[in-house]
């Protein structure tokens, strides 16, 4: 790969800023106004994964968040506090946890022989590569083994979700966020919706919610409510 120098990257730019404002003069001054993100990313760190390009979304419209394996730390005040703006403030729609195939912190959890502070950072994923390894060492492939645990931390990563006070909040409040698991396939350049259902986490009997959200979902269904625009897990939630 040819990377750019400094010299290059400050040219684009500027290139870039000009033609903007000669196909739209109020494109920075629209941006500057402010941010209503529809979405909250939370991806790896890795530099292949520019969601921008990936997705052809534009500046406005993705709040994020990244970190070596796309991690929902419980612990990291900079995660919890960009989730915290990001549902109470930003008032995201969906929170999308995105990992990917090929990925260091992955690999790094996978084998176990790391060490220093990425060593500690992908533990968690150490640990649930080591509840799953049964399963994950039936695969034909290390290829489909790390795939398939990039696959799994995704899932872990949505249900910490659940487990944190800002999330918590949301449920109690009728405004949770949907919450979408993906991987991309730095092979294809293509994104896969995991598809994992969150039922099961915002439901747990510890969140006080559990009960109304239950009768709510028993309302609507009883009432015939066209729901069908509710994305499948949010049903129950969203009114
Ligand atoms: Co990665």
């Amino acid at each position: 790969m040819n990377y750019h120098s400094i010299a290059d990257i400050l040219h684009n730019n500027h290139v870039w800023a000009a033609q903007q404002h000669q196909a739209d003069p109020n494109y920075f001054e629209s941006l500057s106004r402010g941010q209503t993100p529809p979405y909250l990313y939370i991806g790896c760190s890795d530099s292949r994964l520019p969601l921008t390009r990936f997705t052809q979304t534009e500046p406005g419209e993705i709040f994020v968040h990244r970190n070596i394996a796309n991690q929902v730390s419980l612990t990291d005040i900079n995660f919890l506090s960009v989730l915290d703006y990001a549902i109470a403030h930003l008032h995201v729609q969906c929170i999308i946890v995105c990992g990917h195939y090929y990925c260091g912190g992955i690999q790094a959890a996978f084998e176990g022989t790391t060490t220093g502070l990425v060593d500690s950072w992908v533990n968690p994923i150490r640990e649930l590569y080591l509840q799953k390894q049964e399963e994950i060492d039936q695969l034909p492939s290390r290829e489909a083994k790390l795939n398939y645990l990039a696959e799994l931390n995704v899932e872990l990563q949505v249900k910490n979700l659940y487990q944190t006070s800002a999330m918590r909040n949301a449920l109690r409040s009728g405004s949770a966020p949907e919450v979408r698991g993906w991987v991309l396939d730095l092979h294809s350049g293509r994104i896969k919706d995991l598809n994992i259902s969150t039922e099961a986490w915002y439901l747990h009997p510890s969140c006080p919610t559990s009960q109304s959200l239950l009768e709510s979902r028993a309302l609507n269904q009883g009432s015939n409510t066209n729901v069908s625009s509710v994305p499948g897990n949010l049903q129950g939630i969203r009114k």
